[in-house]
């Protein structure tokens, strides 16, 4: 029955966790999975976060269905969270939030509904991004192909050439955005460059499709919502998927939400039912756990500051990370430019290490990377940034 199954290679961020966690030389460091540890090393648990829960489990309350649409209170705030509350858009009723299974079963459901209802679509991802995504994308049928983003001459972003790639796309092409913390680059959008590319997106007709996986972690909840905003703003129609994986350390429930930016409230009803629908025929109902902390944390006047100040706390401690691995190989290799790691965003650096320094930093100094030469600076701390800089020095020096 299932002898000419082929066997699967393991994807490459999971494997390598897996290998991170076989290995056991115990100066060993974890800079591949985009998971913020905290000073200690240690996977927070945020109080805000804790609190939420205590309340839940006093309630005591049953554990019902949700609806395909996930929990109504979840939806409400989330719809808050990313449009600013009171939004416009959301008063004219034209924003469909779900509840899903992460931002992964977000973007998943609306891949699989956009390959009904937009079938001759092709989706265009940034060079680099999230491997998943082409994954996800193709998985759901869709032809993925890449506009030009990251210019490693200068560390920035090829926006010239990606506008012209993207003015040259057949109207209804789905166009993937990270509208903060570029996954795998850390190398973001201005808010000039989006406002430039807004009309590009209009005039050609195109559907924005963001990721937003972590807010809060570039410079703020509202600065990091900007695509988000200016995109509604300027009237677009469009979807988001997003994530509170990491910005509340709640990486296992998986708490993420698809909203659907639509035209009309009538247009945004349609767009619900069949999210709805698609929900159904993969997992019929997002998590009641996940649904209940979101609603709580953002929901409640005493727990929401909390949050917004632990949030805080995480983003400023990998800008810490930041400076301090920028500082030490600016000691260690003088004469090359390590400012990338200042200008970034978010929890990814890309390092320009070639996947054989890669392989070096994790067989002989056990740093480990993927092989793009991606890190994740939330993996750092104040005990392994110094012995991480003299690797990656090391390595550098052939
Ligand atoms: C990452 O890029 O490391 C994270 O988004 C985790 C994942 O699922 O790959």
């Amino acid at each position: 029955m299932f002898e000419h199954i082929q066997p699967y290679a393991g994807d490459p961020i999971f494997a390598l966790v897996d290998a991170f966690n076989a290995d056991p030389r115990p100066h060993k460091v974890n800079l591949s999975i985009g998971i913020y540890f905290d000073e200690q090393g240690r996977l927070p648990v945020l109080p805000s976060v804790q609190a939420a829960e205590a309340r839940i489990l006093a309630a005591a309350g049953p554990k019902p269905y949700l609806p395909m649409e996930g929990d109504a209170a979840c939806r409400t705030q989330v719809a808050a969270l990313l449009l600013g509350a009171g939004h416009p858009a959301i008063a004219a009723g034209r924003v469909a939030t779900i509840q899903t299974v992460g931002s992964s079963g977000g973007l998943k459901v609306g891949a699989d509904f956009l390959k009904t209802w937009l079938p001759e679509a092709q989706v265009w991802v940034s060079d680099p991004t999230w491997d998943n995504h082409r994954a996800m994308f193709e998985g759901s049928g869709f032809v993925v192909n890449a506009y030009p983003y990251y210019d490693a001459a200068t560390g920035g972003v090829r926006f010239d050439d990606m506008l012209t790639t993207l003015r040259a796309l057949p109207r209804r092409s789905i166009v993937l955005l990270h509208a903060c913390c570029h996954n795998p680059t850390g190398v973001d959008l201005s808010a000039a460059q989006w406002d430039a590319l807004i009309p590009v997106l209009r005039e050609r007709e195109l559907l924005p499709y963001l990721d937003l996986a972590y807010q809060g972690f570039g410079d703020g909840i509202e600065q990091d919502a900007y695509a988000v905003r200016a995109l509604a703003d300027a009237g677009l129609t469009y979807f988001v998927a997003n994530s509170f994986s990491k910005s509340m350390s709640v990486y296992g429930e998986r708490c993420g939400a698809l909203s659907a930016i639509c035209a009309t409230a009538a247009e945004a009803a349609l767009v619900l039912g069949q999210l709805r629908f698609t929900v159904r025929r993969i997992y019929s109902s997002p998590a009641l756990h996940a649904a209940k902390i979101v609603a709580h944390v953002l929901g409640d006047a005493d727990l929401r500051p909390m949050w917004e100040a632990e949030l805080v706390a995480m983003r400023e401690r990998i800008a810490a990370m930041r400076v301090a691995l920028h500082a030490r190989l600016v000691a260690l290799a003088p004469g090359r430019d390590f400012g990338y790691f200042l200008s970034q965003r978010g929890m990814f650096s890309y390092t320009g290490l070639s996947a054989d320094q890669v392989d070096r930093l994790r067989e002989e100094h056990a740093v480990y990377l993927i092989r793009s030469g991606r890190i994740c600076v939330a993996g750092l701390n104040t005990g392994n940034v110094n012995r991480t800089a003299e690797a990656m020095a090391k390595v550098l020096a052939g």
